[in-house]
This record gives structure tokens, sequence and C-alpha cells, in this order.
């Protein structure tokens, strides 16, 4: 009885803590797209003396709480980096793992997904995906395609220099067919050749489990973008760590080259 009151009252005390959490966000400067590099999964799985996998699969809550928690606070765009060009090179048992895991996941999350009107979207080399994910994941898309509170984008076999590389081809092509002059390519075009020319770039990244890198994820739109470096492991990361990088984003003066005067006269 006394732990199940003990237990009671930690989470209360839990969903206070949310709660003033939540209402020092300022709700006029949320940014539109938060990125999302999941790591720390083999970690977490290692510290309880568990294969990767297992790590993995804890890493679907987070997901899904950091999805919701995104969707509730009004959050137009979420991107994860789910599978990078990279990861194929892991032990071929953790690449099916997570394929498996990954065509699992996104069939059970379809219901959810609608329920709370989001939309499923990838970005990647997805023709490198096996028929059953693509399959599965063309499923999700489409059954999901006509929510509009936010766009869940997964980054299957993705990698920022494919991407750009992809880009420079869909761009040569052009220009090689007559239909584009040199001087007809800018930045603007760049960024309209990417796998998601709707995607805005994300105002703030997020990566887990306290490394500091980048890891090839959306090169070309994180030129400006906010960096927050979480210290939990991604099976650990909830709500209230998404609550905590968005204020510490609005916390910061967002200078894109000017100088700290010029913003403030800016904004006065
Ligand atoms: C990185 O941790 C994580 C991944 C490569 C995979 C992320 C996948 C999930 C969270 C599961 C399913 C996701 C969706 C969207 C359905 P790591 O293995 O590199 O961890 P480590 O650095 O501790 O080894």
């Amino acid at each position: 009885m006394a732990l199940v009151v003990n237990l009671k009252s930690l989470n209360l005390s839990e969903m206070m803590e949310n709660k003033n959490l939540i209402d020092t966000i300022d709700k006029t400067k949320l940014p539109k797209h938060i990125a999302i590099i999941m790591d720390g999964n083999g970690r977490w799985a290692q510290q309880r003396g568990e294969q990767r996998v297992f790590g993995h699969n804890n890493g679907v809550q987070s997901v899904r709480e950091t999805a919701e928690a995104a969707a509730e606070l009004g959050i137009k765009f979420i991107t994860l980096y789910a599978f990078s060009t990279e990861n194929w090179n892991r032990p071929q048992d953790e690449v099916d793992a997570l394929m498996q895991l990954l065509v699992v996941t996104i069939n059970s999350e379809i219901k959810t997904l609608n329920d709370n009107n989001i939309r499923l979207r990838a970005i990647g080399n997805l023709k490198g995906l096996s028929p059953q994910v693509r399959a599965e994941l063309e499923e999700a898309m489409g059954e999901t395609a006509e929510n509009t509170r936010m766009d869940l984008f997964l980054a299957l076999n993705y990698s920022g220099r494919w991407e750009i590389t992809d880009a420079m081809k869909k761009i040569a092509e052009q220009v090689k067919s007559g239909n584009l002059t040199l001087d007809q390519i800018n930045e603007k075009l760049i960024s309209e050749s990417m796998n998601a020319p709707d995607l805005p770039d994300p105002e703030l990244l997020i990566r887990t489990s306290g490394e500091y890198r980048t890891s090839n994820f959306l090169m070309w739109q994180t030129a400006y973008t906010e960096l927050f470096f979480s210290p939990k492991l991604w099976p650990d990361f909830r709500k209230e760590d998404l609550y905590e990088a968005i204020i510490d984003f609005q916390h910061r003066e967002r200078r894109f080259g000017k100088t700290s005067e010029q913003i403030i006269n800016c904004k006065g």
C-alpha cells in the first residue's frame, strides 16, 4: 500500500514538474521544425546487460512521447534520424532487427498517428530499403496523408551528403536538358531540390547521449540551426526533456550573422 502511495505521489510530482516546465515555454516562439538524432540505444541496453536491440525496442516509447509532446505544443514538423546510410555497416543481425522494428512500429502506430492528426512522411534513399519496409512505410504515409496537425518525418537510409548529391543530380539533369541555366542555380533552388522541399530548415536540432556531432544529418538545412545536446540516452528521453530543449532554445539569441545590437534594435 505504502509503495502504491509513493508511486502515485512520484507520478503526481513528475506531472507537476512537467506542467511547470510547459508553462515556461513561450507558445508564440516555438520552433516550427525540430530535428532529432536519437542516440544511445545501444549503450542503454548494454548498461542493463542486454543486447543492443533491447535499446532500440525501448527507444520506440521515446519516439511516441516526443511526437505526442511536440504535437501537443503545436510544433509543425519533427524529423527523426531513424536509420542512416552508414547504419548498414552495423552487424547484420542488428540491421535486420532495426528493419523489423521499423515495420512493426510503423504498422502499429498508424491508428495513433491518425487519432492525433499526425502525417507520417520520410526522407532518404527509400529505394534502398527492402520491399517490405517500403510497402509498410508507403501504406502508413498513404493512410495518414490527410492529417494536418504535424508532419512526422522519418529519415531512413538517409545521409545529408547523399541528399545533397541527389539534389545536385536533379539540378544537373535540368541543366543538361536545357531547362535551366547556370545563373538560375541559387540557394533557393538547391533547397527546393532537397527530398522534401516544403520542409522548413530546423530551428532546433537535438542529439541525445552526450555526443557532440551532427553525423551527416540534414547538412544543408542546419546551417543556422541551434544545437542542443542532451546527456540522456534516447530510451530515457521523455516529454520534459523536449520541453527543456525548447526552453533552452528560446533563451538563445539567433543572430544569423548580424550583431547582437542589430537584433535588439530590430526587436525594439
Ligand atoms: C542510435 O543509437 C539509434 C539508432 C541508429 C536507431 C534509432 C531507432 C529507434 C529509436 C527505433 C525505432 C524508431 C522509429 C522511428 C520507429 P545507437 O544504437 O547508435 O546507440 P549507441 O551510440 O549507444 O551505440
